[in-house]
């Protein structure tokens, strides 16, 4: 019932926000969550899959706020309001670019937003930046750094995610993926530069 409802909600959002990123997500974070042996496996698991339903990045501006639009599902399913509250401010607060912070984060939450991150670094990091960058039309790079562009990007956010993952499962989970963005990065650079250095 709740896939069914996340996927209708992700229609329209670029294919490194589909289902697969959901589901990969949700595994993560319940695969943390045993590990850590800590959080409520049902708000990990439901938070999960909601995460990114209303995100501002693809959100028509008519549509109900994302807030009012899970709550609504969520109490038709017969969900407590104390857990739909929960669910809420993890889908809320966890981008990236949210301006705004949260400084007492619940277990769940730092649970979904590490495994959040770590979808969005390492190889499958890769793949979903330049396919996001390509569904926005940016450069792939720009020397310059002058206009937005996906090698940009890795700078502004992705190599930045190991050092602000919330649990030591995240962090040890980090590690692998963040040395292959830089391999990736210098081996990019490498060939950028061919004719000057072959
Ligand atoms: P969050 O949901 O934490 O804000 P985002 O939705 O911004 O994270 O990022 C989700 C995915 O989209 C990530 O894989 C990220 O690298 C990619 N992405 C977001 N913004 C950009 C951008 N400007 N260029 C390339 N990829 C981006
Ligand atoms: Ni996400």
């Amino acid at each position: 019932m709740t896939e069914k409802f996340v996927r209708k909600n992700l229609e329209g959002y670029d294919s490194g926000h589909d289902w697969h990123h959901i589901d990969r997500v949700r595994k993560l974070a319940l695969y943390i969550g045993s590990r850590e042996g800590a959080g409520d496996r049902f708000i990990i698991e439901l938070s999960a899959l909601l995460h990114d339903t209303g995100d501002k990045k693809f959100r028509k501006q008519e549509e109900s706020s994302p807030g009012d639009h899970i709550s609504g599902f969520l109490k038709g399913q017969g969900v407590e309001d104390k857990i739909i509250d929960e669910i809420i401010r993890i889908n809320r607060y966890i981008s990236f670019s949210s301006v705004e912070k949260l400084s007492d984060k619940s277990v769940e939450f730092m649970i979904v937003q590490d495994a959040d991150r770590l979808d969005a670094i390492g190889a499958i990091g890769v793949a979903r930046a330049f396919n996001y960058g390509g569904f926005r039309n940016n450069a792939i790079y720009d020397p310059d750094y002058k206009t937005a562009s996906t090698i940009g990007h890795f700078y502004d956010k992705l190599l930045k995610l190991s050092d602000l993952m919330n649990t030591s499962t995240g962090r040890r989970l980090a590690e692998e993926r963040h040395m292959f963005l830089e391999i990736f990065l210098k081996q990019f650079f490498k060939e950028w530069e061919t004719g000057s250095n072959l």
